[in-house]
């Protein structure tokens, strides 16, 4: 094998993939309960924040002393814009659970000076000693937070401008309307994500098919953000069986 992702975990379905990767996190918490961990936004993550959620409220997972970091936000959303990523993750995962709300980093989708809130992010992530766990979907077209393919990259956390295809996807939370979705967004860059301990992309559903078998059996391009995984040494990717639907060895 010249490119690839060795390690890639099929599930039946997206409810069996986030209830198993929500006990993985809670058994992690429960040896390290000061791990800090990366959190996607989206469709795919729904059923593991619900699965948190049921475990914390079993008292199986305690978030006291956890850090959490997200990778992107809207450009010019208030926080508690019901369309924000941050408002997603108050009411997906943040509300109900006991995570101290000063150990929540985000990024701020009102800041007057994108630059110096890109730095400030970083510095956030190397105080906190790195990211332990990050957690990652899969755009359709490849991206990963809101590095859109492209010809070049963007290595750290940066200001980025969403292909109509991402504004698209994301319209459901703007009334279906794909103008309605901001043009820019600040997201983590690809340095940033490769610099965490471990990563775990996500995929589910048929429309992922294709990308994700470019993401593990494709070469490592800029056209294609989630090939870039394959650069980092403790990466897996975990998908439903829509998502393998195009691997070749599954
Ligand atoms: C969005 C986010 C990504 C997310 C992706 C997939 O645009 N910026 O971080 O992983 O799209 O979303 P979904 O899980 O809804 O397919």
């Amino acid at each position: 094998m010249v490119n690839g992702i060795a390690r890639v975990r099929v599930f039946s379905t997206a409810e069996a993939l986030g209830r198993a990767l929500a006990r993985n996190i809670a058994r992690r918490l429960a040896e390290d309960p000061a791990t800090v961990l990366g959190l996607p936004t989206g469709r795919t993550p729904i059923p593991l924040y619900r699965e948190l959620v049921r475990l914390h409220r079993a008292g199986r997972a305690d978030f006291s002393r956890a850090t959490t970091f997200n990778l992107d936000e809207f450009l010019g959303l208030d926080p508690r814009d019901p369309r924000s990523y941050r408002s997603f993750m108050q009411r997906q995962l943040f509300d109900h659970i006991n995570l101290p709300p000063r150990r929540i980093q985000f990024l701020d989708g009102t800041t007057r000076d994108v630059g110096q809130e890109c730095r400030r992010y970083e510095r956030a992530i190397d105080r906190a000693g790195g990211i332990d766990l990050l957690i990652l979907g899969l755009g359709m077209n490849g991206h990963i937070g809101f590095n859109e393919p492209a010809r070049a990259l963007v290595a750290r956390t940066h200001r980025a401008r969403l292909t109509p295809a991402t504004r698209r996807a994301n319209a459901t939370f703007f009334g279906n309307r794909a103008s309605a979705v901001p043009r820019d967004a600040l997201s983590m860059g690809m340095a940033t994500i490769l610099r965490a301990k471990q990563l775990v992309l996500l995929a589910t559903g048929a429309t992922k098919a294709r990308s994700v078998q470019r993401m593990i059996e494709g070469r490592v391009t800029p056209r294609l953000p989630g090939s870039f995984l394959q650069l980092h040494r403790h990466v897996e990717v975990w998908v439903d069986r829509g998502a393998a639907g195009k691997l070749s060895d599954p």
